[in-house]
């Protein structure tokens, strides 16, 4: 008899309640579509029964529309998939004008990606947001060049996460303000705990890390540009190591968040300190599957004869006897 049937007789795995609390945010299941890789939601909606997922985060949003970067914007790898899109996106007013009011049929949580060169275009985007319905909170991708900083990644710099964090809060955010890190950091534990410091309410951790694919029979890149960001299962331990480092350093939830593909991708998330998690690439292999994600979920908690998904959380062991 498995320890399912052991000490769950008469329950299912019906009975499992997946809603998590990410502040004051209740999500109805911790799993979330990566920014990126969901499109505006509307874009899904035909594929994917939105009212099911924990949530999703839009595309990221600027000040202004910007186009992206040359084709091949994608490509893939032995084990992820490389991409340099360029934050291709139809800037604030647009999303606010034509993407939000389809959204607001929908009964789900839908978090706002937000970016900029400088801190004024954080804020100036939050702004615009401010004044429109819909949205359940921000998240701001700090894995941007700062122009006032002579180039330097906001996402590197615990100084500068911490001034477009509390700027952002002071000034603009009146929602709950998450902060979607780097991951190629020497310390993450020190970048976490500046955004914690500045009154962010979540962190995402983490965005892609920084790759290259080339064609050494024509001497170039495999994608339009460079370089690119490293996505998937590849990246998958790397991050998991992030999320726990981070989560000995800070209070506040982390949502996990690379090369989930699998319940048991996400469990390993949550056993580390994850509260909540995000998929990215695997949507494009499988549009549905933060809509298969929290079932598969259950299922396998119910097997561990878990009921809660807050029984797992952080159940991590670093003594390994
Ligand atoms: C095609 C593509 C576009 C992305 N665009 C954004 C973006 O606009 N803003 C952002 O914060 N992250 C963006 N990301 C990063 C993802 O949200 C996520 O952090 C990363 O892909 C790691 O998760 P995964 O391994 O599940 O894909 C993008 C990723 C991909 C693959």
């Amino acid at each position: 008899m498995s320890a399912a049937n052991a000490s769950s007789r008469g329950r299912s795995p019906a009975d499992v309640d997946l809603s998590v609390s990410l502040g004051a945010l209740r999500l109805r299941n911790p799993i979330l579509a990566a920014s990126g890789t969901f499109g505006y939601g509307t874009e899904f909606a035909h594929l994917v029964n939105l009212n099911r997922l924990g949530g999703f985060v839009t595309k990221g949003l600027s000040r202004e529309p910007m186009v992206g970067s040359p084709p091949p914007r994608l490509c893939d790898t032995p084990s992820g998939m490389l991409n340099a899109i360029g934050l291709q996106n139809v800037g604030v007013q647009a999303f606010v004008r034509e993407k939000l009011p389809v959204l607001r049929k929908f009964d789900t949580v839908v978090v706002a990606n937000v970016f900029g060169y400088c801190i004024e275009d954080y804020l100036e985007v939050i702004w615009v947001l401010e004044d429109a319905e819909g949205l359940a909170a921000y998240e701001l991708n700090v894995s941007c060049p700062n122009v006032t900083k002579g180039g330097l990644q906001f996402g590197n710099d615990p100084v500068q996460v911490k001034e477009v964090t509390e700027a952002a809060r002071k000034v603009a955010a009146k929602r709950p303000l998450w902060v979607k890190l780097s991951p190629l950091v020497a310390d993450i534990g020190s970048i976490a705990r500046a955004a914690e410091e500045a009154g962010a309410d979540a962190l995402t951790i983490a965005n892609t890390y920084p790759a290259m694919a080339v064609d050494y029979t024509t001497g170039r890149s495999r994608l339009g540009s460079p370089t690119g960001g490293l996505s998937g299962p590849a990246i998958k331990p790397i991050t998991l190591r992030q999320v726990w480092e981070a989560r000995q350093a800070v209070k506040i939830p982390i949502l996990g968040l690379g090369g989930i593909e699998t319940a048991a991708d996400v469990l390993d998330y949550l056993v580390v300190g994850a509260t909540a998690v995000q998929v990215g690439t695997a949507s494009f292999t499988d549009p549905k599957v933060s809509e298969r994600l929290p079932e598969e979920v259950r299922e396998a908690l119910f097997e561990i004869n878990m009921f809660t998904v807050n029984e797992i959380r952080y159940s991590f062991r670093a003594e390994n006897s």
